[in-house]
């Protein structure tokens, strides 16, 4: 059952656009949107509340097991409180970064992942949804940017919502998140084998969105709402 919902996985590095371009092709075709982020996010920001140490791999792989996360419209809760800013803030990404490195981790949020794979179909995006968590999907995207127009989109984002900003310091965390994701041992950030690779540098998010109905309606899948 699960071989036959189409999903199209958008993978990328921090502040791509991934999101915000999954979300309106989502939207268009009128299917399900999984932010994969959301949840490792989510997760690392209950281990700093809680104050668990973000190596403790066995204490957050039994958390992300018993993680009550869910989502509705724009918002992000846990434990049905409203999360979505601390969700969205840098350090809890710099922390979601850590926290998926350990393969635990990664394990236990797996099936909760892919839940979200339900009729008449899921765009996700992330950072292994084509390698790892839908390998079937019928379209890979990666999605990037270079470093430095990612970091003042991201520095854009944050002053919109009033949340604290350097596009200095913005520019090096996320470096140092690219490398990390990048280069973990497990389901690290790399565009998969068969993935189209789609640079937004130069690249209106209107433009992004187009190209990827376009390619889904090449492949014969959908219907545009
Ligand atoms: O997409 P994001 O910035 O919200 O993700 C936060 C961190 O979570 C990111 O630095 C790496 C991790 N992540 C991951 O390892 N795998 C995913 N599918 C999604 C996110």
């Amino acid at each position: 059952m699960l071989q036959e919902i189409p999903v199209i996985a958008i993978d990328g590095p921090t502040a791509s656009g991934k999101g915000t371009v999954a979300g309106l092709v989502a939207g268009k075709l009128a299917w399900h949107y999984l932010d994969s982020g959301a949840i490792y996010r989510v997760l690392a920001l209950s281990a700093l509340r809680r104050g668990v140490d973000l190596a403790e791999e066995a204490s957050l792989a039994a958390m992300a097991n018993t993680l009550d996360v869910s989502f509705s419209a724009d918002r992000i809760w846990l434990a049905g409180e409203d999360v979505s800013l601390d969700a969205r803030r840098e350090e809890t990404g710099n922390a979601a970064s850590k926290i998926a490195a350990l393969p635990q981790v990664r394990a236990a949020l797996l099936a909760r992942q892919r839940a979200f794979c339900t009729p008449p179909g899921l765009v996700s995006d992330g950072r292994d949804m084509g390698s790892v968590v839908f390998p079937q999907a019928f379209l890979k995207i990666f999605l990037t940017a270079s470093a430095e127009s990612r970091a003042e989109r991201r520095y854009k984002q944050l002053i919109a919502k009033d949340l604290p900003a350097n596009i200095a310091d913005l520019l090096r965390d996320l470096q140092e998140r690219d490398a990390r994701d990048s280069s973990r041992a497990v389901a690290p950030l790399k565009p998969c084998e068969d993935a189209v690779v789609l640079d937004t540098t130069a690249l209106s998010i209107d433009a992004a969105v187009q190209c990827v109905l376009s390619l889904v309606a090449q492949r014969g899948v959908g219907r545009i709402a």
